[in-house]
């Protein structure tokens, strides 16, 4: 009896110190004392600010859905916003003492991230963490996931709950990447077509029926997410990728030839412009985010007809814009100065660099990790910079050797690839630390038709970015973060999410990705 119960009480320390080496981002600090915090039958959180009160209430629900066996008085759960904590808007500190923890912060969303730590904490000590003081806050600002529900469209309760797994490992930023070749996805009061018949099609089937969010939707996820201190960035990729656009509305269509038909906007029109301003004066008024995605990737692709067609010659030559390139980025620029004059800035991919955009109205995203030099180049030119390189951080790359459906280019994107960023790329931005906002997943989905594989290729993966992008080089240890990584599985097993396991592969085979007909390739 005397062994059982050794047995148990060493069993209790142990699950409540595992509860802090669980935790995934690891927090900065982390120093455990003496005593424990149990969380009994109806917690309550305290706060004296009226205005937390929203968000102690949240996260009291949250707490007493944690369903562990109660039976006991709860701790006291204390919650503060003051400025005492040092540092950056997110960061905070947690101080758990025998049946008392106090979570604390300079700002709701530091307090907001307390509460995450301390959920992951409570889930895995079962209902106890041993008392110990965390101080934490991230490394980088943008701490992103982007989701392409264009190619493919998965719908609003995947979308809440991505939001939800990402508010748990402390992720900031929602890239909806809803605009390219095979659909249009946002309800546009002005331009019905863009549904009607833009959002008809996908990557494999271009008849499929048509899928896209109405306004309403974009309300309630946009609402969603800022619960959870995430913001929402949309991507409406122009002057290429503009196919589901052009297919919808031909006047502003700049063609394209063979499997690029209608990719590009038409650059030079008066009508092109006051389209995109239209439709970007809707997206302003459903997204908050000071910022807006135009892409401006890849525009060779499908810009043939710019070559031949007489009036953008013409045009090309009156404004003395040299050539078909010097054209893509007076476009940039022209749909840049739009955005400006709205008081929000435009995110573009890293092709944009040249374009002549001000630093001040353009962010740069880094993604062709072959074109190491385009990262300095943007940093150089002085703008603040997202990196998201296709390798390690698309998440459309296989994450193992025997997959058979994701992209492979000169390797895959296995787990320590994506653990080991940013580091690999760091003596780059020597001198220009300042200018990395962060770094994002991408998730193209022209090989994910279908919720699960779209969870396996996303997870655990996010789970190693979440922690590239929040804990410091100094406290990343890849052993340490496998070991961690059980919890997360435990997390994702109850949500339902269908996830690549690495430590057991073959409990968890791959999906398989969609085909096109012969006829599409
Ligand atoms: C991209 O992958 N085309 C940004």
């Amino acid at each position: 009896m005397k062994t059982r119960l050794i047995f148990l009480l060493l069993f209790s320390v142990t699950l409540c110190a595992q509860s802090q080496q669980s935790l995934i981002p690891r927090p900065e600090s982390c120093v455990l004392g003496s005593g424990t915090f149990v969380l009994g039958d109806n917690p309550v959180v305290e706060c004296a600010d009226a205005g937390l009160r929203g968000m102690a209430d949240s996260l009291q629900a949250q707490l007493r859905s944690l369903g562990f066996p109660g039976g006991q008085k709860s701790g006291q759960i204390t919650c503060r916003v003051q400025n005492s904590v040092e540092g950056q808007d997110e960061s905070y500190r947690i101080v758990v003492k025998e049946n008392k923890a106090m979570l604390e912060a300079s700002s709701r969303t530091g307090l907001f991230r307390a509460g995450q730590t301390f959920l992951q904490m409570l889930r895995a000590g079962n209902g106890k963490v041993r008392a110990c003081r965390i101080d934490d806050a991230p490394r980088y600002g943008w701490r992103g996931f982007m989701v392409d529900e264009s190619r493919h469209f998965f719908g609003k309760e995947k979308i809440l709950q991505y939001l939800d797994i990402m508010a748990a490992l402390k992720m900031n930023v929602f890239h909806w990447h809803l605009t390219d070749e095979p659909g249009w996805r946002i309800e546009i009061k002005r331009y019905p077509k863009l549904t009607a018949q833009g959002a008809v099609g996908n990557w494999h089937d271009a008849g499929a029926p048509a899928r896209f969010y109405t306004q309403d939707d974009i309300r309630e996820i946009v609402a969603y997410a800022q619960a959870r201190h995430i913001m929402v960035v949309p991507e409406f990729d122009m002057p290429g990728h503009a196919t589901a656009v052009c297919r919808a509305y031909p006047e502003v269509s700049g063609g394209g030839e063979g499997r690029w038909k209608h990719f590009t906007f038409h650059p030079c029109k008066a009508e092109t412009y006051d389209f995109i301003g239209n439709i970007l004066d809707e997206l302003f008024r459903l997204f908050p985010s000071p910022y807006i995605h135009i892409g401006g990737d890849e525009v060779h692709f499908g810009n043939q007809t710019w070559f031949t067609d007489a009036e953008i010659q013409r045009f090309i030559e009156e404004n003395k814009l040299v050539n078909e390139t010097g054209l893509e980025h007076y476009f940039l620029r022209r749909v840049a100065d739009m955005v400006a004059r709205k008081g929000r800035k435009v995110i573009v991919w890293d092709e944009a660099i040249d374009a002549g955009i001000s630093p001040e109205k353009a962010v740069i995203m880094w993604w062709r990790h072959d074109r190491k030099h385009q990262l300095l180049k943007a940093l150089e030119k002085g703008y603040r910079v997202i990196m998201t390189p296709r390798r390690p951080l698309y998440a459309d790359f296989n994450q193992d050797a025997s997959h058979k459906y994701g992209r492979v280019w000169d390797g895959y994107n296995a787990m320590e690839n994506v653990y080991a960023f940013p580091e690999p790329v760091l003596h780059l931005a020597r001198g220009y630390e300042k200018q990395l906002m962060g770094l994002q997943m991408s998730l193209w989905t022209e090989r994910i038709a279908d919720a699960k594989r779209l969870d396996y290729m996303a997870f655990p993966r996010l789970a190693a970015v979440a922690e590239d992008a929040w804990t410091p080089e100094t406290g990343k240890d890849f052993s340490r973060f496998m070991q961690r990584l059980p919890l997360f599985l435990d997390y994702l097993d109850g949500l339902g999410v269908y996830y690549y396991n690495p430590f057991n592969p073959s409990a968890t085979p791959e999906p398989a990705g969609p085909q096109k007909a012969a006829a599409e390739q």
